[in-house]
């Protein structure tokens, strides 16, 4: 054989190769995947029927927003996605819910947490988050958006809404307010008692305080004998009006918000509505989710 001959069969073999294996950037795999953006709302979550409706209200302002952009929703209560479940509602938790975006071929994901402030909740979510970017044949890029207060601009702008959307219209000036927020033993419980000063600097009667952390009801109750306030609004700092809600702030038992008020002499008068209820409050929440899309423009 010459070497003429060799290269021909050379030549030969690798058109061959190339045939049976196809050409290495053509249609197929291994080439760019396309862009498929998606939203994933992410919440404690809720099993009361008429605290849902908080939910629905930020899912149409979200579909109205970020037009094109689909919305996937995941709860992070384990225990509630098994109460659901046993009604034969499915809903998923952020895990499930990112591996069926990727297996759904989404490759970039801003997820937006609903939660009230960056405490242990949010913290989880940003960790699963981040363990689900770049796998192989999985999302590209996932960013997630900040909850609801987390800088002081946050709490500033979450303050001037507040006195104009949440607190109701019927609340005279010489009647107080306590907002109930959860609590937490996480550092960020921190945002509460920063909420608190930054209302009181715009109106002294308007107080907050939590289930769980600082400031607790105690404090709330002694502020408000201080104030010498006779009637009290009491209104959930969470994104829906809840078990919280509706059990810890203003249920019958005697250790609620509202018994052991009305035993201090106070009335109270419980606002079962959510945060995300509100216009103004979900329009800061899309403000965060704008933010976290930014990122992949
Ligand atoms: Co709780």
């Amino acid at each position: 054989m010459t070497k003429h001959h060799l290269f021909l069969l050379t030549a030969l073999s690798l058109l061959i190769t190339g045939l049976v294996f196809g050409p290495p950037a053509s249609a197929g795999h291994g080439h760019k995947k396309q862009i498929k953006k998606g939203i994933l709302l992410v919440t404690f979550g809720t099993s009361i029927p008429e605290a849902q409706k908080a939910f629905d209200n930020i899912d149409a302002a979200a579909k109205k927003r970020f037009p094109g952009v689909e919305i996937r929703w995941a709860f992070t209560a384990k225990m509630i996605r098994h109460k659901l479940a046993k009604q034969g509602r499915i809903t998923l938790s952020p895990s499930e819910a990112l591996a069926k975006m990727a297996d759904e071929n989404f490759t970039h994901v801003a997820v937006q947490s609903l939660h009230a402030i960056p405490g242990q909740e949010f913290h989880q979510l940003y960790q699963i988050a981040h363990a689900f970017e770049g796998l192989p044949k999985g999302i590209q890029k996932i960013i997630v958006g900040r909850p609801l207060l987390t800088t002081s601009e946050d709490l500033l702008r979450f303050v001037e809404v507040a006195k104009k959307e949440v607190i109701p219209t019927g609340r005279k000036p010489e009647e107080a307010v306590a907002f109930m927020g959860h609590g937490t033993h996480h550092p960020a419980n921190t945002v509460y008692p920063a909420l608190n000063y930054i209302f009181s600097r715009t109106d002294r009667k308007i107080l907050v305080g939590t289930v769980e952390g600082y400031p607790g009801i105690d404090l709330v109750k002694e502020d408000l004998l201080k104030m010498q306030a006779t009637k009290v609004w009491l209104i959930p700092l969470m994104s829906v009006a809840g078990d919280h809600a509706r059990n810890d702030m203003a249920g019958p038992e005697p250790d609620s918000w509202k018994s052991q008020l009305a035993k201090a002499g106070i009335s109270c008068q419980p606002v079962l509505k959510g945060l995300a209820e509100c216009t103004g409050v979900v329009e800061i929440w899309l403000d965060h989710l704008a933010g976290a899309l930014n990122h992949f423009k």
